[in-house]
């Protein structure tokens, strides 16, 4: 390399067409996932107050996004469901009248296999105390129960149709047993994208409102992982590439890009990151005040998941991003 006055790095940056031309990273409507909330029983869609822009759906609004969705050329949509009846164990979770393998038919419904639909496996959107899956008499999740549940979810919705289940319960041995179960049921086609790398974070906050699913108390870091850790990271996707994970998800995401970058350098296996439900909510709140520009610090966000190593961004604002001209 040169160095200056030889050498004037400005020369690329000179022009948009330029600029265009060279840049590493490109925000391609097809690497991004939307994720949405579909409710039982909803009579029209219900806005989310934390979360700008965000629905709870119902069947038939959620179809229409779908449809939105798919004109855009975004990459896919991942289901929660909002159900109404919630237990001590979840059991709505797997009901195969529920609102994400109702909602996954009526997608299929629509637009046959061109739109790949994901569905969020967790038992906290159906238990009433909303935690992961069944508790203890002291209160904390007991993993191998959680992990029947989180199979028999993933059962019901692939049984519904879904392309790509993605357990995010951050229960030891959920992706093993949830193949296991998969291709004892002949579900050997679905894809299990692993939240391997799932945070015990701050940043879920608007997301609770969004899926009704706040606890009743506790908290989720004697399972979810402590901010603080970077190594452990690295065992976990081990671990659930040993465990037959498809792809390996890290969440959240901007706080993380660390640990995105590591996955993208350690792991051949596709890298999906979360741009969770917090990191949203706090562009559009500033933006609301003026602080900054909205559009722009969304699209440089995902942008940058990207750049650190995420083949695919898990985000909300996936049909806005693509939806936008390109800057
Ligand atoms: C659990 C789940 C959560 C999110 C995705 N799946 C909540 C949690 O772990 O507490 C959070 C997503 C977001 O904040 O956007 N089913």
């Amino acid at each position: 390399m040169a160095t200056f006055p030889t050498s004037r790095l400005r020369r690329l940056r000179r022009t948009p067409a330029l600029r265009r031309a060279f840049a590493e990273t490109r925000l391609d409507p097809a690497s991004l996932v939307l994720p949405a909330f579909v409710r039982q029983g909803a009579d029209g869609p219900e806005p989310v107050g934390s979360m700008p822009g965000v629905l709870q759906h119902d069947l038939r609004s959620i179809v229409e996004l779908a449809e939105r969705v798919h004109a855009a050329g975004v990459g896919g949509l991942l289901l929660f469901g909002i159900p109404t009846a919630k237990d001590e164990v979840g059991s709505s979770g797997w009901d195969p009248e529920g609102p994400v393998p109702a909602a996954t038919r009526a997608i299929r419904d629509a637009l046959g296999d061109e739109l790949v639909v994901w569905a969020d496996v967790c038992q906290c959107e159906y238990t009433d105390h909303g935690h992961c899956g069944p508790l203890d008499e002291r209160g904390v999740v007991v993993n191998d129960e959680a992990v029947e549940g989180y199979v028999r979810d993933a059962l019901a919705y692939a049984a519904a149709g879904v392309d790509i289940v993605a357990p995010s319960g951050m229960m030891d041995g959920q992706v093993a047993a949830i193949r296991d179960g998969l291709d004892a049921a002949g579900h050997e086609e679905v894809a299990i994208v692993a939240y391997a790398a799932k945070y015990a974070s701050a940043f879920y906050g608007p997301f609770r409102e969004a899926a009704q699913s706040a606890m009743s108390g506790g908290d989720r870091r004697a399972h979810q992982m402590d901010p603080a850790n970077r190594r452990e990271a690295v065992m976990e996707l081990t671990l659930d590439e040993f465990e037959g994970a498809d792809a390996l998800m890290i969440k959240p995401a901007l706080p993380y890009l660390d640990v995105v970058a590591d996955a993208r350098e350690s792991f051949n296996l596709p890298v999906v990151a979360y741009h969770v439900s917090g990191e949203y909510a706090m562009v559009h709140a500033a933006a609301e005040r003026g602080w900054l520009d909205g559009r722009a610090a969304m699209r440089e966000a995902v942008l940058s998941i990207r750049r650190a190593g995420a083949d695919v961004v898990l985000t909300y604002a996936a049909l806005d991003l693509a939806e936008e001209s390109a800057p």
